[in-house]
């Protein structure tokens, strides 16, 4: 028995002298690690000091415990030391990410001296754009189109073609890397950014709408506008079921839009870029859930209401496409045919045959 207890107590010193050496060892790779950081004088740098003297005080503590107590104490602060270490990495690895997030410069800034919107009297041109994510994969090559004043642009093409890409541009989410693209005479990249932004609209497949009023919902990006315009907007994204609901445009939406189905959600997007009546306007897929008719109809309206603008949409669907002012068909990030529906039929190439499969398709969801 008493060996067992020699041998315990032992064991014991044993595991405070090693949780003292631990200890010292976290203490001076802690220490080099903030040293290193505050030399490049970073946020982060300095948020690894504040998590660095809360570490010190817990190990005091608990080290202080552990020399206190019985060995089945110790332990026990052990593991918990050992965690709250590990947490202490986690939230040293979170809080790392955050803080490069918050310092990444934008790669898109202004000009020297950047110039208002344009009046656009012409309209849009894209001019040999070239562009790519990652310098060995071009997305876009030598794209070129033209969208006149009071056109709409069908963009069609297989997905990951670059659909979404080239519309981003519009925003200068991404610049090109040769060729350009101009409003009238006008590099968008000598257009004040924000400016641009404000006078470009955007809606896609995926919108984020707000647990608040559907009214606070359309007015988000446009807070002056009037009733009757935020009316008229709704009118034509066909977003008018507001009006059956019992509160109107009072109801509350629940998170992501609750209670609504995702075409009225998605007709509740479009009139909300719709609201802010800017001179581009960018449909990326919103109409996806819409039915045929719908998304028709919506088309429809958008002609007679984009008379002074450019109106971009991507859609799958023949039936709206064809109504299109022109269409410009992009393979590989290349534009392969443009013009009419009827020019592009005759082509018989691409389009003719993407009309033939999508129109197959669009019967069977109608026998659905
Ligand atoms: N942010 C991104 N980073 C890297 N590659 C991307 C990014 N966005 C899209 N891509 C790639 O670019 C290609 C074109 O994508 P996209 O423009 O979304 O096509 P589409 O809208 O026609 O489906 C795809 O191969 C896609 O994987
Ligand atoms: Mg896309």
């Amino acid at each position: 028995i008493d060996t067992a207890f020699r041998l315990r107590r032992d064991f014991a010193v044993v595991k405070v002298c090693t949780g003292y050496v631990l200890v010292l060892v976290l203490f001076t790779s802690d220490f080099i690690a903030t040293e290193y950081l505050l030399e490049g004088g970073t946020v982060f740098g300095a948020s690894l000091l504040v998590l660095f003297g809360l570490s010190v005080t817990a190990w005091t503590a608990a080290a202080h415990q552990a020399r206190r107590g019985s060995v089945e104490a110790f332990n026990l602060t052990f593991a918990d030391l050992i965690r709250v270490w590990c947490l202490a990495q986690d939230m040293a690895v979170g809080l790392g990410r955050a803080f490069w997030l918050l310092e990444l410069e934008p790669e898109v800034v202004d000009a020297e001296n950047p110039e208002p919107f344009p009046d656009m009297r012409q309209g849009v041109v894209f001019h040999n754009v070239s562009f790519s994510y990652q310098a060995e994969s071009p997305i876009l090559q030598d794209v070129s189109l033209t969208a006149n004043l009071g056109e709409v642009i069908a963009l069609v093409g297989p997905s990951g073609s670059g659909k979404s890409t080239l519309v981003s541009m519009m925003l200068r989410l991404f610049d090109p890397d040769a060729g350009d693209i101009r409003i009238d005479e006008t590099d968008l990249r000598s257009i004040r950014i924000e400016e641009l932004r404000r006078n470009v609209a955007i809606a896609l497949q995926e919108n984020v709408l707000f647990p608040v009023s559907i009214e606070d919902n359309l007015r988000y990006a446009a807070p002056d506008v009037s009733d009757a315009q935020l009316r008229e907007a709704a009118r034509i994204a066909c977003a008018d079921f507001v009006d059956d609901l019992p509160l109107g445009y009072q109801t509350e939406l629940g998170v992501g839009g609750a209670l609504l189905s995702t075409g009225q959600k998605q007709r509740l997007s479009i009139a909300r870029a719709l609201v802010r009546n800017t001179r581009v306007l960018i449909l990326d897929e919103p109409t996806a859930s819409l039915d045929a008719q719908t998304e028709q109809r919506v088309l429809s309206n958008l002609k007679t209401w984009a008379k002074d603008k450019v109106v971009f949409i991507i859609t799958h669907r023949p039936s709206t496409i064809r109504d299109a002012d022109r269409i410009v068909f992009l393979k590989s990030g290349r534009v392969t045919e443009a013009g009419t529906h009827d020019e592009l039929l005759a082509l018989g190439g691409d389009y003719h045959r993407f009309v033939s499969v999508e129109a197959t398709k669009d019967a069977k969801d109608g026998n659905r």
